[in-house]
């Protein structure tokens, strides 16, 4: 990405760190670039689209970077993160979700519509009606991924039955089936797997199951184009599955604490976000607390943030208020004082946030709109 120059940042901007108010998440724009150059050079070297998942940061312009970057088109999680992608000029987009409600399938049409290319997620008869009858009611073809379950449990079907959800699709007159998609992104997190080499072994498990799949849909005389699938922990190994075309990681690109904790190819030197926060309170010797709980920092995971480059530890978290232990740290902190930390979550926690601020060192260069934060409809 072009650094702007300080001068081409508005007067009104703090140019230094120091001049933030917080809380207030940072992105360390070398780190950011970093990550997304690797991810980049994994998918051209197994020769797989990739395309960014938007999810994590919500931001337009970080989009069109990363697909200025890529050349893969962005995915989407929710239809009104999609709107907000395509008013702002994205115009490839693959909606990793199943829309049901008329009202919004109307604008899913729309969008289709409008867009150069836009593709839709299906699984079951309950979600493919409805949207066979808008798309036939507004003329319009719209182009479908079959979701198949790859173990997650959550969405999506297997076996036989995606062979015959395969042919429902290909019998409705205003959708095209282009492929399917498989999230695989529930081997993180796997107590059996923590290596390298074990992920390569259950992603390719995975991966030869949905290839099992495809070949089944293949052989009714439906074709599979495109097999889409991937997080940030697994698609690196997904990827080398000769019947993946395309990955999907969202996180990649900031990574967090809780990639830190669980994959063999993140460190803490690979998190280029983190939440910065100030010392409100010394109530002991032993314990400060910072101005960022959570409502700054997201816990859906259950764990902690990990301290940037201090020795305390955050062990509880209110709203508005942040419990650090600094009975191990080697200087002394203040009220006042800065601490810095790496969220459990960035997917969640940059949707907590208004604004987050590119920085190179402690110089500020960006103050992105995190604009499709709170896009849940
Ligand atoms: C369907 C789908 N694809 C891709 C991703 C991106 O995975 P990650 O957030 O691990 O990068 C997610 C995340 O939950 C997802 O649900």
């Amino acid at each position: 990405m072009a650094l702007p120059t300080p001068s081409s940042v508005p007067v009104s901007y703090p140019r230094h760190v120091d001049e933030l108010e917080t809380p207030v998440v940072t992105v360390d724009l070398t780190t950011m670039e970093r990550n997304i150059d690797e991810y980049a050079e994994i998918a051209d070297e197994h020769d797989v689209r990739l395309r960014s998942h938007a999810k994590t940061h919500k931001i337009p312009e970080l989009a069109h970077h990363q697909n200025e970057k890529t050349g893969g088109g962005i995915v989407c999680q929710t239809l009104s993160e999609a709107e907000v992608m395509a008013q702002n000029g994205i115009d490839d987009i693959y909606l990793s979700y199943m829309v049901v409600d008329e009202r919004k399938l109307d604008r899913l049409v729309r969008l289709s519509e409008k867009l150069d290319s836009f593709v839709t997620t299906v699984d079951c008869e309950g979600n493919i009606n409805p949207l066979q009858t808008v798309a036939e009611e507004h003329g319009e073809r719209v182009d479908v991924v079959l979701e198949i379950d790859a173990g997650l449990n959550r969405v999506g079907t297997s076996g036989e039955q995606a062979v015959e959800m395969a042919r429902y699709i290909d019998d409705q007159s205003a959708l095209n089936l282009v492929g399917v998609m498989a999230f695989e992104g529930h081997v993180f997190g796997r107590d059996d797997v923590r290596t390298a080499d074990k992920y390569e072994t259950a992603c390719m498990e995975i991966m030869d199951e949905v290839a099992r799949t495809v070949d089944r849909i293949e052989d009714v005389g439906i074709e599979v184009d495109e097999v889409k699938v991937g997080s940030t922990a697994t698609s690196r190994y997904s990827c080398r599955h000769p019947v993946v075309t395309e990955i999907n990681p969202g996180m990649y690109m900031f990574n967090d604490a809780n990639l830190v904790r669980g994959s063999p190819d993140v460190t803490k030197a690979d998190c280029a976000l983190s939440v910065l926060t100030t010392v409100i309170s010394k109530p002991t010797s032993d314990r400060v607390v910072v101005d960022a709980g959570s409502k700054s920092i997201s816990f859906d995971t259950g764990q902690d943030p990990i301290p940037v480059d201090s020795d305390v530890e955050y062990y509880n978290a209110s709203e508005e208020h942040g419990w650090v232990d600094m009975s191990r740290a080697e200087s002394d902190i203040s009220v006042g004082d800065r601490l810095e930390f790496i969220p459990p979550h960035v997917c969640t926690t940059v949707n907590l946030h208004d604004t987050i601020v590119g920085v190179d060192g402690d110089d500020v260069r960006e103050i992105w709109n995190v604009q499709a934060r709170g896009k849940v409809r």
